[in-house]
């Protein structure tokens, strides 16, 4: 076993300040690899990818060895959970996933809880072969998408702008709303314990679209329920560090940090960082946010707003990360320049 006294990512979730920010970046696997690319087309579709254990070892290692980031997050997809729960799911090239909607508590009967880790064992095979695999001073991360999020696809069919469907829903029958997300709570807790099991030393929940909703309608659908999973999860692993995603939510970012028990908070590109650095961080490590298209960027833009978040957030618990996930055009060598920005920023 190694010592997590060496991993800069959980000595920073322990509230320590290392000699430098510990960093990964939010699809850090992904389309701007070429040697992605190329795994890609082997493994056939993207579920296919997702499902091969050996593939999916294979790119989750593949930025570690361009950029050697303090964490690996295990490649899989948030919408692995509605497949195993049974609802058919595709991604489609330039559209993104697609999914048979369901959008009445009537439809639930077409989701099995009871068998969703026949589908999901080779998820767990690829955690049990990136512990062993990555370097010894890299933190595995393990995820899930949080019910809130995993649901507008669910019941959306697509991504969507207006979250028509999934309101609607929420709005007019609170009850049998709640029915689907009672399943996701459970399914994502037995999900990620079983992550966890099998190697995972950190989980961050995403929480992509949890900027749709206020106050009561947020406290219901976006805090309680990560606050069940959090608690679920701690009940077996108490010590367990988990880094919250509720991204876009403005002012909710505060009961949210309160209520939910997260570990950790991941700020969206849309945060002021002096409002973080004086009201999020005294409170729990933060971590972000970096414009993805400031990755695109490149140059001297991005390399001002990376030194601008490390002086500001640089003085608490911090990870440096982007304010969303990086995107296919970013060109694989503005990632080389922010590794070598974060691992010289030493005090
Ligand atoms: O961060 C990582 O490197 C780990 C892997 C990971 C993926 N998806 C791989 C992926 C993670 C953590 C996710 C999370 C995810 N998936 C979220 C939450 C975070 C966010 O970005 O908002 C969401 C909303 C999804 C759902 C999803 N998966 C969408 C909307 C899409 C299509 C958009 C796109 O980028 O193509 C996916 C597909 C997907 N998930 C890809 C990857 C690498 C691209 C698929 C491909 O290779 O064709």
């Amino acid at each position: 076993m190694t010592n997590p006294q060496e991993k800069r990512l959980l000595r920073t979730l322990s509230g320590e300040i290392t000699d430098r920010p510990p960093f990964w970046l939010m699809r850090q696997a992904g389309r701007y690899l070429p040697e992605y690319r190329k795994v890609r087309e082997t493994a056939g579709n993207f579920l296919d990818l997702c499902y091969n254990p050996a593939l999916a070892e294979e790119v989750t290692l593949q930025p570690l060895r361009r950029y050697g980031m303090d964490a690996a997050i295990l490649f899989a997809d948030i919408l692995l959970i509605p497949h195993a729960l049974g609802q058919p799911l595709a991604y489609r090239e330039g559209e993104g996933p697609v999914l048979e909607p369901i959008r009445s508590a009537a439809a639930l009967t077409a989701l099995n809880p009871d068998r969703i880790h026949e589908t999901l064992a080779p998820v767990y095979e690829t955690v049990e072969r990136l512990s062993s695999s990555i370097p010894k001073d890299c933190t595995l991360i393990g995820f899930a998408g949080a019910p809130w999020t995993v649901a507008s696809y669910m019941v959306e069919g697509k991504g969507s702008k207006d979250y028509a469907h999934i309101k609607q829903w929420a709005y007019s029958d609170p009850e049998g709303f709640g029915q689907l997300m009672d399943i996701l709570v459970e399914a994502t807790i037995a999900y990620l314990v079983r992550q966890v099991q099998a190697g995972a030393e950190v989980i961050q929940i995403f929480d992509t679209w949890a900027g749709v909703l206020a106050d009561d309608s947020f406290r219901k659908w976006v805090i309680e329920p990560t606050k069940r999973i959090v608690e679920g999860l701690r009940t077996q692993y108490p010590e367990l560090p988990v880094i919250g995603f509720p991204k876009g939510v403005g002012a909710n970012i505060i009961p949210f940090v309160e209520e939910t028990g997260v570990t950790a908070i991941s700020l969206d590109t849309g945060t002021a960082l002096d409002w973080a650095a004086k009201v999020l961080q005294p409170q729990l490590p933060v971590q972000g946010n970096l414009d993805p298209m400031l990755l695109v960027t490149g140059g001297a833009a991005m390399e001002r707003r990376i030194e601008n978040i490390l002086r500001i957030l640089g003085n608490g618990p911090f990870i440096f990360n982007l304010g969303h996930g990086i995107v296919p055009q970013t060109p694989p060598e503005h990632v080389a320049r922010l590794s070598e920005l974060i691992r010289n920023s030493s005090k």
